[in-house]
C-alpha cells in the first residue's frame, strides 16, 4: 500500500482557504491535516469551529483532526459534530488517556495518540490495541516550517516493533519537517501516513509536491 499523504491546512493560504482545499481535493494526497492549537499545550493559537466548518464544507477526504489542547476529552462530540473522522489527542494533555480513546471511538471517531518528540513509544504499551493511529511528532508543537529531528527514524522503528509484538495494526504518521529528502527514510522506518505542511503550501507546485510525496 502506498504511503497516505496528509497536507496540514495550517500552512494553506487562509485568504484562499476554499481554493487550497480544492487543490488538496484534486490531488493525489489521501487525508486533510488540521492542527488545533490552545495557547496552552502549545505556545500558539491555531483556528477553531468556524474554519473547520469551512473546510468539512468543501472537503472530500477524510479530515484529520490534531488536538494540541489540554484536556481534550472537553471537546470530543464538537469535534465529531464539526466533521473530524480521525482525532488524535496528545499522550501528555491526557490524564485518563485510556477513557479519552474510549469516548473518541464511541463518539465514531477513528482515536489516535500524538508523542512529543521527548516521550518514549514504550509508553504507549498499555493502550495498543485500543488505537487507530499514533502520531509520531517529527518536531515540537505549535509551529509550522521547522526542521525535522532526526531522532524520529529511531521512534519509528521502534514503534513499527511493538505494533508487530501486540499485534495491533495502528497507522504510523509522522508530522513536522516532511519532505522529500526525509520521506523516503520514513517509509522505510516503517511510517504509514506523511503529514505535510510548508513542504506541499510553499512551493511552486503543491499538487505535484503532494504526487512526488504520494511517489516516495
Ligand atoms: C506542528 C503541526 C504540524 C505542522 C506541520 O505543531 O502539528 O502539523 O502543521 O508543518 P510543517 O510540515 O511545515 O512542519
Ligand atoms: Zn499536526
Amino acid at each position: 500500500m502506498s504511503v497516505i499523504i496528509a497536507p496540514s491546512i495550517l500552512a494553506a493560504d487562509f485568504g484562499n482557504l476554499q481554493r487550497d482545499c480544492e487543490m488538496v481535493n484534486n490531488s493525489k494526497s489521501d487525508w486533510f491535516h488540521l492542527d488545533i492549537m490552545d495557547g496552552v499545550f502549545v505556545p500558539n493559537i491555531s483556528y477553531g469551529m468556524p474554519i473547520i466548518n469551512k473546510i468539512n464544507e468543501v472537503a472530500t477526504k477524510t479530515l484529520d483532526v490534531h488536538l494540541m489542547i489540554i484536556d481534550p476529552e472537553r471537546y470530543i462530540e464538537t469535534f465529531k459534530n464539526v466533521g473530524a473522522d480521525i482525532l488524535t489527542v496528545h499522550y501528555e494533555a491526557c490524564t485518563h488517556l485510556h477513557k479519552t480513546i474510549q469516548s473518541i471511538k464511541s463518539n465514531g471517531m477513528k482515536a489516535g495518540i500524538a508523542l512529543n518528540p521527548h516521550t518514549s513509544v514504550d509508553l504507549l504499551k498499555d493502550v495498543l490495541n485500543d488505537l487507530d493511529l499514533v502520531l509520531v511528532m517529527s518536531v515540537n508543537p505549535g509551529f509550522g516550517g521547522q526542521s525535522f529531528i532526526e531522532n524520529t527514524y529511531e521512534k519509528v522503528r521502534n514503534l513499527r516493533i511493538l505494533r508487530e509484538k501486540s499485534g495491533s495494526d495502528f497507522i504510523i504518521e509522522i508530522d513536522g519537517g516532511v519532505n522529500i529528502t526525509n520521506a523516503p527514510k520514513l517509509i522505510e522506518a516503517g511510517a504509514d501516513a506523511l503529514v505535510a505542511g510548508s513542504f506541499v503550501f510553499k512551493s511552486d507546485n503543491p499538487t505535484q509536491t503532494i504526487e512526488d510525496l504520494k511517489n516516495c
